[in-house]
């Protein structure tokens, strides 16, 4: 019979009895075969990523209205934006025409999500906006109010991190998070013990302590940073591209480090006076 170590699936659904196979909980031990069933991970996109919480980025990334970037949800792309009124959203990236990524960039920031298939357009609060040849094509049988792009059912931004659900049933974020929010608060809030203080700097998560802001200007103003051109203008940019020069939708390495404060105190300060 074989072990635990050794138990295959078939590529079809798993049930308990399958999994019990491959589980040895009194020699704790489990089949490597976890890390390489396609049934086991259909049915972790299914059960746990269709249904969690999930982490998606930082508001710092999106702070002004069109700025987008695009994270993933299980293996569906999604792209979370600031719309025009300054909310932050996370919409499916997919075309409700025929289900074309309508945004190809990692990050940038726009008025209009344009499919590249058939021109249907969106805007930054997931309205179908544009419709080439609508009238041609649909007469007036076509409701746009019905075919924005879809949105998740649950969005939270907890101190700045962005988080989101596809399920209208989860329970609210703080609720699902528990005895968790602490050591997430550990990670958001200044280490003087004030609220959130954190900003996305250069792609590094980077907390509001003066100390360590310090560390991340040096950083900043060190490194030669790689400056390129974005392949298409304006629009948006690829994220091997996301240091380019200021006005072509790059970050500016200075400006990033000025909005996080407090302005850090010189370290003779916060060193013991020398005995
Ligand atoms: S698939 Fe997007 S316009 Fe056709």
């Amino acid at each position: 019979m074989p072990g635990p170590t050794s138990g295959r699936l078939n590529q079809g659904s798993v049930n308990r009895g399958d999994l019990g196979g491959l589980i040895d909980v009194d020699r704790g031990m489990v089949s490597r075969e976890i890390f390489v069933s396609e049934a086991i991970y259909g049915q972790e996109l299914e059960r746990v990523f269709a249904r969690v919480w999930l982490f998606l980025g930082h508001e710092s990334q999106i702070p002004r209205p069109g700025d987008y970037l695009v994270s993933s949800m299980g293996e569906e792309s999604v792209i979370v934006c600031r719309d025009v009124a300054g909310r932050i959203r996370v919409f499916l990236n997919s075309c409700r025409h025929r289900g074309m990524k309508v945004c190809r960039y990692d990050e940038g920031n726009t008025r209009e999500f344009m499919c590249p298939y058939h021109g249907w357009s969106y805007g930054t609060d997931g309205a179908l906006v544009g419709v080439p040849f609508a009238k041609d094509a649909y007469g007036a049988q076509l409701d746009r109010s019905r075919w924005g792009l879809i949105e998740v059912a649950q969005m939270k931004n907890y101190k700045g991190t962005i988080w989101a659900t596809w399920d209208r049933a989860a329970p609210p974020f703080l609720e699902y998070l528990g005895d968790y929010t602490l050591y997430l608060d550990l990670l958001l809030d200044a280490w003087d013990g004030r609220e959130g203080g954190t900003e996305v700097i250069g792609g590094d998560p980077q907390v509001a302590h003066p100390l360590q802001l310090e560390v991340s200007r040096r950083e900043l103003l060190r490194r030669p940073l790689p400056w390129r051109e974005p392949s298409v203008g304006g629009h948006g940019r690829h994220r091997s591209e996301r240091e380019g020069p200021p006005g072509h939708g790059g970050a500016e390495p200075g400006a990033l480090a000025r909005r996080v404060v407090p302005e850090p105190r010189p370290l003779d300060d916060r060193l013991p006076p020398a005995t």
